[in-house]
């Protein structure tokens, strides 16, 4: 996601240092260039070994150790910054960077630099708290900075308060946001994602659902916010960890998932319902568990709405209108007949029978259909990299 991207993550000395390293190993997973710059003070903290190690560049620490002698090193690292992160980020360098005193490398860097600057402070509480810091924080915000701001917990000192660096994916993914923004082309549009599986119950102990991790829905909604959008992602049963920035809400069964929908449709601009909702529920919900008897047992079932074939009939022409399909025969056929029944611009085919697609996986096999039978076929590729070809077509839209 991050191929091409340099980042370059200046570690300051404070106890939060150690979660630095975490961050530069996600980042090269992610495939980026991660250029290290250490105060002398995060040296106290952690090897700059370690850091050599996972990012597989040289660190930079001190200002006159210039590995080429024809660049000067803070000038080309700031140059070469689609990032400039700092991470953690403790009250004197705040101070420092907010006057534009550059006394070391990483100031220096940090004022020569026009990369867009992501600043996780970490801290104690009162330091944090203290005005001096506080004002610092909006000057910076003032010029363009963008905070991660510290939690609520238990800090090294023995202080409970603010000043615990934030999580370290919520980090992770507003670096990702900021290298992809050149890309922000669904900047003011409004997302609204559906995914996971609904859950029918049948008692209060047992219902009806499928195997959707909700991984697809997730991960478009993911895409959706690093290119610009607001989105508001409702979610079925999923095994995912939350979407920084979306607005998501929970439900369960396809009579929730359609309240949820129906009520935020109408403000959205483009809708992508990657849920597999169940067709049918129960005809009656049990109050009390269901005994079993000496025989088998009979379900009735009745049919739940068609979420999507809704949206479709009234919204066909103003909204971007987006369905999946997920097919065990006939895959596209089926797919291009759901297309055209539901009013839908077009429709992500996956087939339960390929390989790397479908139910669970990190990985999709997709084929764009639209109505008429045309269709696109992309190979095998992550959620995510599925889920910028579902939004570029969309964008096109
Ligand atoms: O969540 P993952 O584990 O990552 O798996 C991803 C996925 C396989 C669930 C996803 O890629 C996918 O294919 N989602 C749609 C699955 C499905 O229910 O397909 P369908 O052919 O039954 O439904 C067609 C479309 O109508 C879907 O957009 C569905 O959300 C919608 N629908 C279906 C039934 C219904 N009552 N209301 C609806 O809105």
């Amino acid at each position: 996601m991050l191929k091409d991207k340099t980042i370059v993550l200046g570690v300051t000395g404070g106890i939060a240092a150690y979660k630095a390293l975490d961050l530069t190993s996600r980042l090269k997973k992610a495939g980026a260039n991660v250029k290290i710059i250490m105060t002398r003070a995060a040296v106290e903290f952690v090897s700059p070994l370690s850091f050599r190690s996972l990012s597989q560049n040289p660190v930079a620490s001190d200002m006159f150790e210039e590995p080429k002698a024809w660049e000067i090193q803070h000038i080309s690292l700031a140059k070469a910054a689609d990032v400039f992160a700092v991470v953690p980020a403790t009250a004197n360098f705040i101070a420092k960077a907010a006057c534009g005193i550059a006394d070391d490398m990483l100031t220096t860097t940090a004022l020569a630099t026009k990369a867009p600057l992501l600043i996780a402070p970490a801290m104690n509480t009162a330091m944090f708290e203290n005005p001096a810091t506080q004002d610092n924080i909006e000057k910076l915000r003032s010029r363009g900075a963008e905070f991660v701001m510290p939690s609520e917990g238990r800090l090294a000192c023995g202080d409970t308060g603010k000043g615990k660096l934030a999580d370290i994916d919520l980090i992770f993914w507003e670096i990702a946001r900021l290298a992809l923004c050149p890309q922000a082309d669904l900047t003011g549009k409004k997302v609204l994602v559906t995914a996971g599986a609904t859950q029918e119950a049948l008692d209060p102990v047992r219902f009806l659902t499928n195997h959707s991790s909700g991984k697809m829905g997730f991960e478009t909604a993911r895409a959706a916010i690093l290119r610009g959008a607001e989105v508001t992602l409702i979610a079925g049963a999923h095994t995912c960890p939350e979407v920084p920035g979306a607005n998501t809400i929970n439900v369960s069964s396809a009579l929730d998932m359609r309240e949820a929908v129906i009520s935020a449709a109408d403000s959205a601009d483009i809708i992508i319902m990657a849920a597999a909702v169940s067709d049918y529920r129960p005809a009656k919900v049990s109050e009390s568990k269901i005994k079993k008897g000496s025989g088998g047992m009979n379900l009735e079932l009745v049919r739940n709405p068609d979420i999507l074939k809704e949206l479709g009939e009234k919204y066909s022409g103003s909204k971007t209108i987006i369905g999946f399909a997920m097919e065990t025969d006939d895959l596209i056929e089926n797919a291009s007949k759901k297309c055209a029944e539901k009013h839908l611009d077009f429709i992500v085919a996956n087939s339960l029978t390929t390989e790397g697609a479908g139910f669970g996986g990190d990985t999709n096999v997709i084929s764009i259909v639209r109505s008429g039978g045309t269709a696109r076929d992309y190979p095998m590729m992550s959620k995510f990299e599925a889920a910028n070809i579902i939004l570029t077509e969309a964008a096109k839209i």
